[in-house]
């Protein structure tokens, strides 16, 4: 094993985390991912880890669990890694201070330019708003939603005769580009 530790958070497909699976296996990422961590018992990013031979660990927010005792327990998890990045790929929670604040570096991936659409179903609202351009962007988690220091973006164009799908598609592409370059660039 060489290199940086790298522990990635998913919710779900792990499209992102299979593009980090690959750049590591290829050497454009010098450091390693020794462990993945879900919300979710069934996102099928956790297969892809296992696939890869990567450990895995599942933390469930139940019902009557605070945002911040649940953000204890996973900080817990994820520091049982000691990972010298945190890296949200696709992570669908909102993560208090009481986990960002438990390690040096965290970042995210965001469906849209900084500053514009934060929150869930970037991708359809920018397909709904009628906008000509949208992109993608890793940036460093700050206590607010989709902000922090902007580590890189990739601008998107929205094709109107295409359809929200292929916009989908492509802004998929840009994103397993970008956090890859993301992610070798911290890592070097
Ligand atoms: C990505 O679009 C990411 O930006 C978003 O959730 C999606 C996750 O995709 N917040 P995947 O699980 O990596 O395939």
């Amino acid at each position: 094993m060489s290199g940086e530790r790298i522990v990635v958070l998913v919710s779900g497909n792990g499209s992102n985390l299979q593009a980090l699976i690959d750049a590591c296996q290829t050497g454009r990422i010098t450091g390693s991912i020794v462990g993945v961590v879900s919300n979710r018992a069934r996102a099928f990013g956790l297969e892809r880890a296992a696939k890869a031979g990567i450990p895995t660990q599942v933390v469930r927010k139940y019902k009557e669990q605070s945002r911040e005792a649940y953000d204890a327990e996973l900080a817990d998890a994820v520091a049982g890694f000691r990972p010298d990045l945190v890296v949200l790929a696709g992570f669908m929670r909102i993560l208090t201070p009481v986990f960002i604040r438990r390690f040096d570096t965290v970042i995210n991936l965001h469906p849209a330019l900084p500053g514009e659409l934060p929150g869930t179903d970037a991708i359809a609202r920018a397909w709904d708003s009628g906008m000509e351009r949208t992109g993608v962007m890793v940036h460093e988690v700050v206590e607010e939603v989709d902000a922090g220091p902007v580590l890189g973006t990739r601008e998107v164009a929205i094709d109107r005769t295409g359809t929200l799908e292929q916009l989908e598609a492509a802004m998929h592409a840009a994103e397993h580009e970008l956090l890859v370059e993301a992610v070798a660039g911290l890592t070097r």
